[in-house]
């Protein structure tokens, strides 16, 4: 079966290159070029490449600006620099336009697909060859955050509305979640007819902390578990009770409110002793490319942060803020919608909530945020 498949991906892909010099494909067209490279859901090269065209202020900075590109290569050096990136570059973050074998995980809807048809790319190649003159001045370079000299918070590329909507207890929609977490915590609930606070009492002070040491190492489980988890192992094994749901609003909601007495804590977790397998695997998830845009986590939020993906400032993807208020989501989500989220934006198929490969990745990233400040619940853009 996977034999057929690498079979049939390579014929499609022989194809595609055989209509490359079809008879049927025109000379591009560079008003149609022109469109593809703004397109989101095309070409969309200017999410990471400047160009002389309209709302150049909030063009990416990724990639260098594509001024004078038409008048330092000829249409066939151009064609190969958009079909395979790679082939240049091997660590380059560009998307490999054309090519579609050699990718990792990629959305069972764009599997095989290529990003442009060989007539999208002549006609992109036409557009290219129209750029004769060089950048503006204004064009100069960014430099990159990494987080070898400086660990940054999500906080501080936030506008300063954000960061003082966060900062208000009472205007901070992720008290509410808080809130409610307050009342389950308060609950009886389950055959032992217990609530959280018949054994743990305040969580202002038996929780003090908690947020800024997990994931963990779980002797129970030999394997890592998540805040998440941890509250719902109670429920199954100390209460006797059905775990909340990945994601739903009780879970959100106590996860919140355990979190909240952290506020403030520098992140501490521990990636040794036993720890260290999982925390070697979320090491190597986050350097791995996946998705039809074959990018990985490091090449945005390490060699890419403080650098704008059409108008956002990319962060370092830190997790010290979750749960988060998301303005995108309108509601509060957890680190691993986030990490959802980013899958699917390179077009990757997500794994579950809670898979193993994500509470591993959870703790790498605590890691690399070591001594951050904990700011449960965060708000972001
Ligand atoms: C995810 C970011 C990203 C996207 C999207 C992207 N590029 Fe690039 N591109 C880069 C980077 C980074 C480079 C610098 C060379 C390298 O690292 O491969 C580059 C280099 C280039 C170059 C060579 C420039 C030079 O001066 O040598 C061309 C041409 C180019 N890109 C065209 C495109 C076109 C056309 C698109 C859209 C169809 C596109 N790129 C989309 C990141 C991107
Ligand atoms: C194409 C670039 C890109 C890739 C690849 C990517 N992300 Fe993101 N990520 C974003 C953007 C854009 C945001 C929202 C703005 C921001 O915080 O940078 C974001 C936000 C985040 C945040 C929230 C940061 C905060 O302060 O709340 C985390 C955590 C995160 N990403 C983790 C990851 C992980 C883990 C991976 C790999 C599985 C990944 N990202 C891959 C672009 C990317
Ligand atoms: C019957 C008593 C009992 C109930 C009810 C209970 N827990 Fe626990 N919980 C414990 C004990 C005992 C521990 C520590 C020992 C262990 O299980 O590892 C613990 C540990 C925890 C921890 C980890 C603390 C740490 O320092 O790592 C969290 C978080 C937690 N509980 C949250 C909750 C929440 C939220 C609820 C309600 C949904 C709850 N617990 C209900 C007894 C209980």
């Amino acid at each position: 079966m996977r034999l057929l498949i690498v079979a049939l991906l390579v014929l499609s892909a022989l194809r595609s290159h055989a209509s490359a010099s079809d008879a049927t494909l025109q000379p591009g067209d560079s008003d149609r070029g022109r469109q593809i490279v703004l397109t989101r859901d095309k070409g969309d090269c200017v999410i990471c490449h400047a160009m002389p065209l309209p709302g150049r202020e909030s063009h990416g900075t990724i990639g260098p600006p594509l001024d004078g590109v038409g008048a330092r290569y000829n249409a066939n050096d151009l064609r190969a620099r958009v079909s395979d990136p790679k082939a240049f570059n091997s660590e380059s973050i560009m998307p490999a336009y054309v090519r579609v074998t050699g990718l990792h995980r990629v959305l069972k809807s764009y599997r095989g697909k290529p990003i442009l048809t060989a007539q999208e790319l002549e006609d992109v190649v036409a557009y290219l060859l129209t750029l004769k003159e060089p950048p503006p001045a204004s064009a100069a370079p960014t430099p990159a955050l990494t987080t070898e000299t400086n660990p940054r918070s999500g906080y501080d590329f936030l506008s300063p509305e954000n960061q003082q909507l966060q900062n208000d207890e009472f205007a901070n929609p992720g008290m509410l979640w808080a809130e409610k977490g307050r009342a389950l915590w308060n609950a009886i609930d389950g055959p032992a007819k217990k609530s959280c606070a018949s054994c743990h009492h305040e969580a202002a002070h038996r929780m003090r902390g908690v947020r800024a040491r997990y994931p963990q190492f779980d002797p129970r489980r030999k394997k890592l578990i998540s805040l998440e988890q941890r509250i719902n192992q109670c429920r199954a094994i100390r209460m006797r009770t059905r775990p909340y749901p990945h994601e739903s609003e009780a879970l959100l909601a106590l996860t919140t409110f355990v979190g909240l007495p952290s506020r403030g804590m520098p992140v501490n977790v521990r990636v040794d002793g036993p720890a260290r397998p999982f925390f070697e695997a979320g090491r190597e998830f986050f350097f791995r490319r996946r998705g039809q845009l074959d990018l990985a986590c490091a090449q945005c939020h390490e060699n890419n942060a403080g650098q704008r993906l059409r108008g956002e400032v990319v962060s370092q993807g830190q997790s010290n803020g979750f749960p988060i208020y998301r303005h995108l989501w309108q509601t509060l989500g957890s680190v691993q919608r986030m990490f959802q989220w980013c899958n699917t934006a390179v077009l990757a198929e997500p794994l579950p909530y809670g898979a193993d490969e994500y509470v591993n990745l959870e703790l790498y990233l605590a890691w690399r945020g070591q001594g951050l400040p904990v700011e449960t619940p965060a708000v972001r853009r």
